[in-house]
């Protein structure tokens, strides 16, 4: 606990107060992110039934969570950019005047934390005091949020020696939204689903969110501050926030190449981000290791190279599908000091989810807290369950991950979910192809968010529901971003899910994206051939490294065919696609033309 007569910052101080008076909280408790104070917290979570503290022996410091199932993913629907104008916040996104947006939620906020502890939480995006991090301050009346937001921000009373008297941060509140009238009240999992707003005001870099308890609706360091507000930062001062990975490849020279991958929610970034190599790669001196697996932030230096920073200090990562053989070191960075939502529970106190292991052990309790067995209808885990990992516990954590300039980045990897007509992957022309990649991006649908799965919707650098602006000048800010550099990095457009028509996936993904990963590295040292094609350079069969996986020629070339109806399909918004920079139509006839 932070003693609230030693903080300076007088800004901060009258935000706290003003909403203390407007929320009406019982108590307030600035946060100081210690163990101590977290583990005071879910001792009265526990007590209330909010939690349940998971076998000490077989996953020390860990704690399970079960939220309403109405809260179990990001609400798009209801979150909103309200800048000044509506062209300002694009054809892609929510918009509601400010003005009007701010009176209701002044309603929905007033009074909506009586009976409940406020917390202020101090927290840094990125190393504390480093040139590229931004400081937040996050106020909630959720102890599940508190200590969600020690495991994925920095949480410390040095961000409030950094802000001194006059410092700036920016403000992030929320509130589960379901004030305490009567005991009934005090639920496990408060949220007022009919009532969620979250809110972003990117012109005065304040985030309002109501309602929800859940992930990205709810941590908002996280999507909300780190990229629609950060984005909007970038437009103005020169830099990028984007939804990526942030991978470090050493290959066999002992080189050292740094990779960023924009695949939409639930799409593999963690994943691929925490590649194995299969042995025979790795014995030849192929190593991958870990910056960060969802959020980086990207500035050009004095170089002339563009730089990266994981403003995140842990993985809130799906859990289903996650295992010893498809993501041993998600595995590991969960084994303890984790939380654990909506996943199932063993008999004997430790967790489970769908993909972990082949056979589910028998005496489970699935996510609504009901014995659940193999002939259950429902899985066990809802499909957007997550872990909540301490960074520090990867095993494969970078050695520049805390690097206060972050690392240069030589290759972007793009793409999503395709069943069909998008092969494994292909290699951008020049900067300005590649951000046309990125832009005509499109995956099916995933339970990460709200909406019919499986459905293809187009997700321009998986930026779609993280966009703190225009869409159509996001995407022009990208390209301008790649001009004026000493070293441009390349894109590399991926699909890893590529199915049969009897629905099997061709490629076998997860480590196997090794070797894809190896030809991008190679290619960028000069050292791997490629073919060129309409839709952008391939790699030849022989140019994959194969060792220790059979894979035919025949089912490669399957792989890498494409189809030039689905390539050539143009799937933004009309709306969008009008205000597109020139540069990107261009590319967008000039793939035409090569097509034809
Ligand atoms: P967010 O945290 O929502 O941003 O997701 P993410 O992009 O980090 O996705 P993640 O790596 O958690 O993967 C989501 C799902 O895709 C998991 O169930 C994975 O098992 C699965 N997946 C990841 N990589 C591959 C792959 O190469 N092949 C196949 N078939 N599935 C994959
Ligand atoms: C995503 O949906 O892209 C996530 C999870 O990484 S959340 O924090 O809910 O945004
Ligand atoms: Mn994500």
């Amino acid at each position: 606990m932070i003693d609230p007569k030693t903080v300076k910052n007088k800004a901060l101080v009258e935000w706290v107060d003003k909403i203390a008076s407007l929320t009406k909280p019982e108590k307030v408790v600035w946060c100081d992110g210690s163990k101590e104070e977290a583990d005071g917290l879910f001792e009265e979570m526990i007590a209330k039934g909010a939690c349940i503290k998971l076998n000490e022996q077989k996953r020390p410091n860990s704690y399970y969570f079960r939220s309403d199932p109405r809260d179990v993913a990001r609400v798009e629907a209801r979150t909103f950019i309200c800048s000044k104008t509506k062209d300002e916040a694009g054809p892609t996104n929510n918009w509601m005047d400010p003005v009007e947006m701010k009176k209701k939620l002044n309603e929905l906020f007033s009074g909506c934390m009586k009976g409940r502890t406020m917390f202020v939480i101090p927290f840094s995006m990125g190393p504390v005091g480093g040139p590229i991090s931004q400081i937040g301050v996050e106020i909630t009346d959720s102890p599940y949020v508190v200590v969600n937001m020690r495991i994925m921000a920095r949480v410390t009373p040095k961000v409030l020696d950094i802000l001194g008297e006059n410092g700036k941060f920016v403000p992030c509140l929320h509130s589960v939204g379901k004030p305490i009238n009567s005991p009934e009240d005090d639920v496990a999992w408060p949220c007022d689903p009919d009532n969620t707003y979250i809110a972003h005001f990117p012109e005065e870099r304040l985030i309002m969110s109501i309602g929800s308890g859940y992930g990205g609706n709810a941590l908002l360091g996280k999507k909300c501050l780190s990229l629609r507000i950060a984005s909007a930062m970038g437009r103005d001062e020169g830099w990028l926030a984007e939804h990526m990975l942030i991978l470090g490849v050493k290959d066999p020279k002992g080189r050292k190449t740094y990779v960023t991958g924009a695949f939409p929610s639930a799409c593999g970034k963690t994943n691929f981000a925490m590649l194995i190599a299969p042995q025979e790669l790795q014995k030849k001196g192929w190593q991958i290791t870990c910056v960060g697996d969802d959020i980086a932030w990207i500035k050009p230096a004095a170089d002339g190279k563009l730089y990266a920073i994981n403003p995140e200090n842990g993985f809130f990562g799906v859990a289903p599908g996650t295992s010893m053989k498809t993501n041993p070191n998600a595995m590991h960075s969960c084994e303890k000091d984790s939380i654990f939502t909506n996943v199932a529970l063993t008999s004997d106190g430790d967790v489970w989810w769908e993909g972990m292991t082949k056979e589910p052990p028998e005496g489970l309790t699935d996510w609504h807290g009901k014995p659940w067995s193999k002939d259950s209808a429902t899985p066990a885990a809802h499909p957007n369950s997550r872990f909540t990992a301490p960074i520090a516990n990867c095993p494969c954590l970078d050695e520049n991950a805390e690097k206060l300039e972050g690392v240069p980045i030589s290759a972007i990897v793009v793409g999503g979910r395709r069943a069909n007509g998008i092969p494994l992957v292909f290699e951008s022309f020049n900067w300005a192809h590649g951000v046309y990649l990125g832009a005509m991006m499109g995956s099916e649908r995933t339970a990460a968010a709200e909406g019919k799965q499986g459905e293809l919707r187009s997700d321009p650098m998986a930026m779609l529901p993280f966009a703190g602006y225009n869409m159509a000048r996001y995407l022009g800010h990208l390209v301008e971003m790649g001009k004026n550099l000493e070293e441009t990095p390349r894109f590399y457009h991926v699909n890893w899910f590529r199915k049969t028509a009897d629905g099997k996936f061709m490629w076998p993904g997860f480590g196997d994206n090794a070797r894809v990963l190896a030809w991008i590295v190679n290619r960028r040292n000069g050292e791997a051939k490629a073919k060129e094609t309409a839709i952008g350079c391939v790699p030849n069969y022989d140019d994959i490294d194969w060792e220790g996986l059979e894979y035919s020629k025949e089912d490669f070339e399957a792989l890498m065919a494409f189809d030039p109806e689905i390539v050539a399909a143009q799937p933004l918004k009309d709306e969008l696609y009008e205000q597109l920079p020139n540069a990107l139509k261009i590319q967008r006839q000039a793939l035409l033309e090569r097509l034809s």
